[in-house]
């Protein structure tokens, strides 16, 4: 296990659709070990393996509360089968740091997945757990938060974004 250096946009692993898992062996389950310490390390509620530059559709998830046990989903090949309803969320993202924007998405949503040794799963959701697992599964498509925007919208986020990096001295996005 380690943690692993996340990915800033522009990078070019963010905006491009990961790979099916197809080999269920221990390499992918070293992979999502270490996926769920980075994310617990940067304490996100999420991590799509394109954040860390690896085109697998891999990802992780928790939302449990500082106060609450943790309940990590690891999610391989997750595919989004049910939509219901409307919610505007704000989120963030590991890969944008500091920058929140509100997205809508839906509240309720019925994922398929695999586990890490290939078994079938789902999971129903509303709340964060729904949004996280939209956001996650947009990563693996290559869609980052912002794409979600409006055009307008995304103009003023990305130019905040740039401020955020300039400030920290990184490499603002083209
Ligand atoms: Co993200």
């Amino acid at each position: 296990m380690a943690v692993l250096p996340i990915v800033l946009y522009p990078h070019a692993a963010l905006t491009t659709q990961a790979r099916p898992v197809e080999t269920f062996d221990d390499k992918l389950g070293e992979f999502i070990e270490s996926m769920a310490e980075t994310m617990y390390a940067a304490n996100g509620v999420g991590l799509a393996a394109n954040q860390v530059a690896v085109l697998w559709r891999v990802a992780v998830i928790d939302c449990a509360g500082e106060d609450e046990p943790s309940q990590l989903y690891e999610l391989v090949n997750p595919v989004i089968v049910e939509r219901n309803g409307l919610l505007v969320w704000q989120e963030g993202c590991l890969s944008f740091p500091d920058l929140y924007n509100d997205i809508k998405r839906a509240a309720e949503v019925t994922v398929e997945y695999q586990s890490r040794t290939g078994e079938k799963r789902s999971v129903s959701a509303t709340g964060l757990l729904a949004v996280a697992l939209q956001h996650e599964i947009d990563h693996l498509d290559g869609v980052v938060f912002t794409e979600r925007l409006t055009v307008f919208e995304k103009r003023v986020a990305l130019r905040k974004y740039r401020k955020i990096l300039d400030r920290r001295g990184l490499t603002p996005p083209e």
